[in-house]
């Protein structure tokens, strides 16, 4: 089956109105988008209603970057997808390794890590809400260097799959998306050799195809690679059979790369 391939850019804690609105109109002048690539850019949630503005006219679509569970109430600090969907959002990131508080190279002190608490759980409950709004997740798994080096790669992916997507079904899940994102890869400059990440992008469609006995369900998922995405990498990586596209950090950034990444897929 021939999946539309999809590039994400997660601008993470970047940007302000003015540069964030330059990079979308350089980015637009530079990319041939065609219809055969879905690109979503997630600003901040505080650029998010003034690039639905800017993206309105392209066929770009807007994505955030997290999101809490509940439609309202008193969660200080939180954003609920009712909120998002009613600024356009169409696609929204859970699970990066940075929410879970699992860093590669940055030094975040021990006590604050709590902060960055995201637990298979909540991802859950955030997919679930998301749904509710007819909102895409990119749901996003990976393991650390130490937990490669320990050989537990395939066990760790398969257990935040599993906490994350028990309680759904396989007919809810027909256009999910997963991103492969080993956290060592993040931000670092030190990609996934690009065997390695179509070994566990296939590992990733087979624990579909085990998980729910749905013979159509894994050839439906769309699985996006992540860490240190850059112009020069991508087309080999997303011309792999089951790598279904990117999610860009830093090189999403920058308009011509962007572009140029968006070239490749
Ligand atoms: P990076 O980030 O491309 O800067 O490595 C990817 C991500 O965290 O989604």
């Amino acid at each position: 089956m021939q999946r539309t391939k999809l590039v994400a850019g997660n601008w993470k804690m970047n940007l302000l109105q003015s540069t964030g609105s330059a990079l979308v109109e350089a980015f637009l002048q530079k990319v041939e988008l065609r219809q055969d690539v879905d690109v979503v850019v997630c600003p901040p949630y505080t650029l998010l209603g003034r690039l639905r503005e800017e993206l309105r006219r392209s066929h770009i679509h807007l994505g955030a970057q997290d999101v809490f569970w509940a439609e309202e109430g008193a969660f200080t600090g939180r954003v609920s997808p009712k909120m998002l969907a009613d600024l356009g959002v169409s696609h929204c990131i859970v699970g990066h390794s940075e929410t879970r508080g699992r860093f590669g190279k940055l030094e975040t002190a021990e006590n604050t890590l709590g902060f960055f608490a995201e637990t298979e759980e909540t991802i859950a409950l955030k997919i679930r809400a998301l749904f509710f709004h007819s909102i895409e997740p990119i749901l996003c798994v990976g393991e650390t260097l130490a937990e490669r080096q320990a050989g537990q790669t395939e066990a760790i992916i398969a257990k935040q799959l599993e906490g994350a997507l028990s309680g759904f079904d396989a007919a809810e899940l027909f256009f999910f998306v997963v991103a492969y994102e080993p956290v060592w890869a993040i931000g670092t400059g030190e990609t996934c050799a690009t065997e390695e990440a179509e070994r566990i992008c296939e590992f990733i469609r087979d624990w579909f195809r085990t998980k729910f006995g749905d013979p159509d369900l894994p050839d439906h998922i769309r699985i996006l690679y992540g860490g240190s995405v850059k112009s020069v990498n991508a087309k080999e990586l997303f011309s792999q059979p089951n790598i279904d596209g990117g999610l860009v950090g830093g090189a999403s950034l920058d308009a011509n790369e962007f572009a140029k990444i968006v070239a490749s897929a």
